[in-house]
């Protein structure tokens, strides 16, 4: 594909009929530790947190904004097609969720993920991986890279949340991360 036919792929919110090109577009990467494994079901009872990408009608690129509390959201199950790779579309992807999360009212979204620069240009930056701990808890035990994790934690605060700080008066003390069970150790 080219990179001019790439960047025209379509992104929009995941559907029912995607469930089953999306389990398999998510499981071609699980094998290796990539993406974390998503079952039918989970993709089922998850499918309005996903964007997929398409280019005439065929999946190539998807992601996934998923709630953690009312505050704080994980940007999760990320990928495009290697050959459509570089156009931009895991960019769109990702800027989509975002404003997903903006509309939601999510103040932070988060990932955890191998591809630093990537997230870096989309305005993430390192963080501890131990200020998630329920994610190293719950999915991470399902991965085949648990004892060897070379995955770091990135985290953006979204503008609708520094606009409505400063209208109240600046920055102001730093607030904990509003997860009840958080470790900053
Ligand atoms: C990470 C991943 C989703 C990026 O997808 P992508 O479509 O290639 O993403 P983009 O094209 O937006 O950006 C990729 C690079 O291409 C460059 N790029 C962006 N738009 C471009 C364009 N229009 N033309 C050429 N290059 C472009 C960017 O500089 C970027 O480089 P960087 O990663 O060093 O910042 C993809 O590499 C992938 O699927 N990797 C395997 C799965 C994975 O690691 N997922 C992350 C798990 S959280």
């Amino acid at each position: 594909m080219s990179v001019t036919a790439a960047a025209a792929a379509r992104i929009r919110r995941a559907r029912l009929s995607d469930v089953d090109a999306l389990a398999r577009f998510i499981s071609a990467w699980t094998t290796d530790g990539t993406l974390l494994p998503r079952t039918r079901d989970d993709l089922v009872r998850h499918l309005g947190d996903f964007r997929v990408a398409l280019d005439d009608g065929v999946i190539v690129g998807c992601g996934a904004l998923q709630p953690v509390d009312a505050a704080l959201a994980e940007i999760r199950t990320v990928a495009v097609e290697p050959a459509c790779r570089g156009a931009g579309i895991g960019g769109r992807i990702v800027r989509a969720l975002m404003r997903d999360a903006r509309r939601a009212g999510i103040e932070r979204v988060f990932c955890l993920t191998r591809r630093r620069s990537f997230f870096a240009r989309l305005g993430f930056h390192e963080v501890p991986r131990e200020v998630f701990p329920h994610k190293i808890w719950n999915d991470c035990l399902a991965c085949p890279r648990l004892s060897s994790c070379d995955e770091v934690a990135m985290l953006r605060r979204l503008p609708h949340a520094a606009r409505k700080r400063a209208v109240l008066g600046g920055e102001g003390p730093r607030r904990p991360m509003s997860l009840g069970h958080v470790s900053t150790a």
